[in-house]
Formats: structure tokens, C-alpha cells, sequence
């Protein structure tokens, strides 16, 4: 038997497993604001692009908008809190960078800051929008994705097994998971 699942009413417990991440955007006057997202997804091609939903109410919609650059930073399982707080205050109200005391660097290619305690940083250019009712879907170009030697290996790569992102599935945070395959599958 197969059962019909509850689509929830704002199909955000549908996420079936990603990492969450904390996208950073400058403002205009060297603020820097925070949110947290699941809905990324890299995707294949000669040009290395990712895309991202974001909903209208979001400040960070407000800001991607004016700045046409993000950074996409990929949480640890020991930011939880951070997670929390940068999903449930809203950059137009509060300064999310004082409230979670995280550390910024700089970008590259970017005028945004990178998060130092997220060890995974990804420098993004926006390249298209598509617009939905509630949301905008953000098609950008990778410029530069930054490892911190906590996940980096000696071969500009990832060391899995020291890859420990916080993951979010159906509306709960777990670990990253044991590995069971090795190579292309
Ligand atoms: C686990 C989690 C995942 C989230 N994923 C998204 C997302 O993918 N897209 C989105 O627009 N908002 C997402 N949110 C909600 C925003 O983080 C939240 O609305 C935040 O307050 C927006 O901040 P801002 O107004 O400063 O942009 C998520 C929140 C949580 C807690």
C-alpha cells in the first residue's frame, strides 16, 4: 500500500534532505544580513550554477534584488542555533549578525561576506529570476566555493569524512550519514 503524504501548507516539511545553509547579502550601508535556506540546489552544466527559492515577504528576496550577488554558507551540525535564529527574525527588523556573534571574511568575487564558522562558502552571481506568486527563484553562477581545511582535502576537494553540514528532512535536523559508496555512485 502506498499512502497519499500531507503536502503541509507551505510544503516545508517536504524538504526530503539537503543542508542547511545561512545565505548572506550585503546591504547598502555594510550590513550584512543572514537567513537561513534549504531550498538550493547546484545544478549541472559547462557553467557551474546553483538555484535557490526565497520567498517575497524575506528581506533577503528585498536584497538579492538591489545587490544580483549572494553567498550561500553551509552550517555545521554544531550551528543548529544559528539555524534557528536566522529562520525566524527578519533582517528588517533585527541585526542577525549581532545576534548570533558569527564572524565574517571577505569575498572574492563578491561584495558580500563569506561566514567564517560555516566551513563550506559559496560565492554566487545571480544569472536569471523566475517569479512565482509567493517566491523567487534564483538561477546564479558559482564563482568561487571556499573550504575551510576542517572539510577541505589536500586536493581542492571535500574530505568526507570530515564533512559534517547540519541536514534538515521533513521538518527535523539530523547529521550527515555514513557513507556506502565510493567513486561515481
Ligand atoms: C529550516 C529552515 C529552512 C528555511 N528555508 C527557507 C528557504 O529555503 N527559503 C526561504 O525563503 N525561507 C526559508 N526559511 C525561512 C527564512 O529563513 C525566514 O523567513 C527568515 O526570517 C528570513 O529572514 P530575512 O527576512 O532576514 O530574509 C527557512 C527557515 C528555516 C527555519
Amino acid at each position: 500500500m502506498r499512502i497519499k503524504v500531507d503536502t503541509g501548507a507551505f510544503g516545508e516539511y517536504l524538504h526530503y534532505g539537503a543542508p542547511l545553509t545561512l545565505v548572506t547579502v550585503h546591504g547598502e550601508d555594510g550590513t550584512v544580513n543572514l537567513s537561513t535556506n534549504v531550498s538550493i540546489t547546484p545544478l549541472p552544466g559547462a557553467v557551474p550554477r546553483l538555484a535557490m527559492g526565497i520567498l517575497h515577504v524575506n528581506y533577503t528576496n528585498k536584497l538579492i534584488k538591489e545587490r544580483g550577488e549572494f553567498v550561500v554558507n553551509v552550517l555545521t551540525d554544531q550551528m543548529r542555533s544559528a539555524a534557528i535564529v536566522c529562520g525566524n527574525t527578519s533582517g528588517a527588523d533585527v541585526d542577525k549578525l549581532a545576534l548570533t556573534e558569527l564572524t565574517l571574511l571577505p569575498g572574492t568575487y563578491v561584495q558580500t561576506p563569506l561566514i567564517a564558522e560555516c566551513p563550506l562558502n559559496i560565492e554566487c552571481r545571480v544569472e536569471s529570476v523566475h517569479h512565482l506568486p509567493d517566491l523567487d527563484l534564483w538561477v546564479a553562477e558559482i564563482l568561487a566555493v571556499y573550504a575551510d581545511e576542517a572539510w577541505a582535502n589536500d586536493r581542492a576537494g571535500i574530505n568526507l569524512k570530515r564533512y559534517r553540514p547540519l541536514m534538515y528532512a521533513f521538518g527535523h535536523t539530523f547529521t550527515f550519514g555514513k557513507q556506502i559508496g565510493f567513486g561515481g555512485l
